[in-house]
């Protein structure tokens, strides 16, 4: 701790948290400083600092932002918990007011007003680098990383090197950098954060997309062996970035390489973290979109889908992630439940009509469809893929996610339309594709089949 006045105590940039407890104050700002680096025990810390001081706000709000950030409908009821006692505990300052708002947004869907809450802390705050991680993260899967990069574009002025977290900011500002399509300035940010700070995984992750948009499959395989030694603290963000190494070596047709990275590290439930959080949905979500790929230049993945059939039949009803829900569809559909299937986009399409939230639009315009294509693509009923996704594929990005992820639903209609033989859609998705940012598509092995056209 910096400072302490009669009861405010501060973080190492100078933001303010209300508590009497040096421990509650400690903890907290540990807390935060797991959180922005992706590491483990952010919930444990928080529990230390609610321990010594449950009337800590901030550790409330953030403690209901990480149940909210863990998208899954099953810890609603916690976060509700964490809204009362946040709402009921101490918060002298504006930001931490914005805060306890944030949470109540998250409680009830209004997640526009959730972002609104974080850009009234950056307004005032422009060095919170847990507001800068929790706000890049809500924009990620709501789609909309140009928003996302406009805050961090006005940040820029108020970081520099003697900045404590420079290297944290500079992950945040290096993604936002490359989904928006600006990959030279991206990949010197990324570079530049891991040289700063190994831990720096979010550093790491902005520069292996990069080298993805790009082609630049080989770069891609060695930067992220040469980087894997420094994620021992991370959280299952390391599962995401081995994903990541799962498509270099699938694009150099090291199909060996990529299953026994899928065994190890994406999906295995030998990992102390899969063991506490199975289902967690970007697990989830990488599972399904590598064994889609992997079955799609030809692989055989034996039984592999079946742990997260399993895992995804419970939460059917959870419409918390309009992205997750497009790949629960594909993992049922791929063991041939497709009486769940008809039940998830029952569940889905209800949602859509029915619920105040500000995901109802997007699984209407996005989600739903992408699902429907998927299910109709396992089905071998590719004309029925065209019919449904073609008219939405602009809506696509509604589902959040990054565009390497996004990319295995243009697999998929590319690959319907190959199989129809629709030379017109397969030129039209391709030069789209490149359009979103990948060079020369044509030249991947997901897109190998179009070649012919
Ligand atoms: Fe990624």
């Amino acid at each position: 701790m910096e400072t302490q006045t009669k009861n405010l105590f501060t973080d190492v940039r100078g933001h303010a948290i209300t508590t009497d407890s040096v421990a509650a104050a400690d903890a907290f700002n540990d807390a935060a400083d797991k959180f922005v680096r992706r590491e483990i025990d952010v919930i444990p810390r928080l529990q230390q600092s609610l321990t010594a001081d449950p009337g800590c706000a901030m550790s409330q709000a953030l403690f209901g932002l990480m149940l909210h950030g863990a998208r899954n409908s099953g810890l609603q009821p916690e976060m509700i918990s964490s809204l009362q006692r946040a709402r009921a505990g101490h918060a002298e300052t504006a930001r931490e007011r914005w805060y306890v708002k944030a949470l109540e947004n998250a409680v009830t869907g209004d997640l526009f007003g959730l972002i609104d809450c974080y850009d009234n802390i950056l307004q005032q705050d422009p060095t919170d680098l847990l507001c800068l991680v929790l706000r890049q993260g809500e924009l990620f899967w709501l789609g909309d990383m140009q928003r996302s990069r406009r805050i961090t574009d006005a940040v820029a002025s108020s970081w520099n090197k003697d900045t404590p977290g420079y290297a944290d900011y500079l992950s945040v500002r290096a993604f936002d950098l490359e989904e928006t399509g600006d990959y030279i300035s991206a990949e010197s940010a990324g570079r530049l954060s891991v040289e700063l700070a190994s831990h720096s995984i979010w550093g790491a992750h902005a520069v292996a997309h990069v080298l993805l948009m790009q082609g630049r499959h080989d770069e891609g395989v060695d930067w992220l062996q040469g980087l894997q030694g420094n994620w021992q603290h991370t959280n299952q963000m390391k599962f995401h970035l081995w994903w990541h190494q799962c498509l270099f070596h699938l694009e150099r047709r090291e199909y060996d390489a990529v299953l026994d990275t899928y065994d190890h590290w994406v999906r295995n439930h030998e990992q102390e973290l899969i063991q506490a959080v199975p289902d967690l949905y970007i697990d989830l979500q990488n599972g399904a979109s590598m064994l889609w790929r992997l079955e799609h230049v030809g692989v055989d993945v034996d039984h592999r889908w079946i742990e997260m059939a399993e895992l995804v039949l419970p939460r059917l009803g959870d419409m918390t992630s309009p992205f997750t829900s497009a790949h629960f569809a594909m993992i049922l559909a791929a063991v041939g439940q497709f009486d769940d299937c008809d039940r998830l986009l029952q569940k889905m399409h209800k949602f859509h009509t029915a619920a105040e939230h500000a995901l109802a639009t997007r699984y209407g315009d996005a989600a739903i469809p992408a699902a429907q294509g998927a299910v109709a693509h396992r089905r071998g009923d590719y004309g029925k893929v065209l019919e449904v996704m073609m008219p939405a594929r602009h809506n696509f990005w509604q589902m959040g996610g990054s565009h390497a992820q996004q990319d295995v639903f243009f697999q998929l209609m590319v690959d319907a339309a190959v199989k129809l033989g629709r030379r017109q859609e397969v030129e039209t998705l391709l030069g789209e594709i490149e359009t979103i940012g990948f060079t020369e598509p044509v030249q991947r092995v997901v897109y190998e089949a179009a070649r012919s056209f």
